[in-house]
């Protein structure tokens, strides 16, 4: 925990950085998820194509999540801004810890899941060892953690942005630039 006289103003460029590529990589990786979904299954090929790419896609993104989650735990972050209630903080810590939890649960149940179906998961082409026996109930099971967490992420999501937009254009306290690079 910051005490008010250490903690620094803003997120230090490494959680800017890995803040805003993910950002813009788990949104792209969403509707990658939903749009694939509707890809015919004939011809054959093109559905599974997509598929791999999500996949690889994903699990880049659970290495950058788990980097990221890494470096926030053992780093100081600015204190919550002081002339919100302290229901307004609270919100905003549980939405953004409830974000880290999505972050973590969806590449986990894709990987977790894609190693109970019949087909190796495929890193950019590069086959990768199962990692135990097809199972397909437990395959079922992930594929609805997946998708019901990918709903709840899309939602948090959501309400994050209307919180900075209300930020930037409602209270216009420059909240936005504790989340930018320069200094
Ligand atoms: C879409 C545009 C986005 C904007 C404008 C935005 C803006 C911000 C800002 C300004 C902060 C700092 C809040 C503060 O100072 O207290 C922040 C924090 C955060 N953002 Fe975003 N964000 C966006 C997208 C995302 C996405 C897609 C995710 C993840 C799924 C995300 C996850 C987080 C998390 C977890 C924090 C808390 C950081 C921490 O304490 O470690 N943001 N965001
Ligand atoms: C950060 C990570 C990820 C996000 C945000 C994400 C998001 C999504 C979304 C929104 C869908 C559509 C859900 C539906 O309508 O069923 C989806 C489907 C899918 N994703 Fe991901 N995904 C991620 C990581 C992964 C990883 C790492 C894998 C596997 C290695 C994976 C494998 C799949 C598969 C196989 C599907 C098809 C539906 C199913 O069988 O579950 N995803 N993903």
């Amino acid at each position: 925990m910051n005490s008010d006289s250490t903690a620094p103003v803003h997120y230090d460029r490494m959680l800017v950085v890995l803040h805003w590529v993910l950002a813009l990589g788990l949104i792209s990786q969403l509707g990658l998820g939903v749009w694939m979904e509707d890809i015919p299954k004939d011809p054959p090929g093109l559905r599974a194509q997509w598929f791999n790419l999500h996949k690889s896609i994903g699990i880049c993104l659970g290495l950058l999540i788990l980097w990221r989650l890494g470096w926030r735990l053992t780093h100081s972050v600015p204190l919550p801004p002081k002339d919100l209630s302290s229901f307004q903080n609270a919100l905003a810590t549980l939405n953004h810890r409830l974000l880290y939890v999505c972050m973590l649960v969806m590449p986990i149940s894709g990987f977790a899941g894609s190693n109970f179906s019949q087909y190796p998961v495929k890193f950019f082409g590069l086959v990768l060892p199962k990692l135990w026996e097809p199972w397909p109930e437990a395959k079922e099971i992930l594929s609805e953690v997946h998708e019901i967490t990918g709903v709840v992420t899309m939602v948090l999501i959501g309400l994050h942005l209307l919180a900075a937009l209300w930020h930037q254009f409602v209270k216009r306290d420059g909240l936005l630039k504790r989340m930018g690079w320069s200094r």
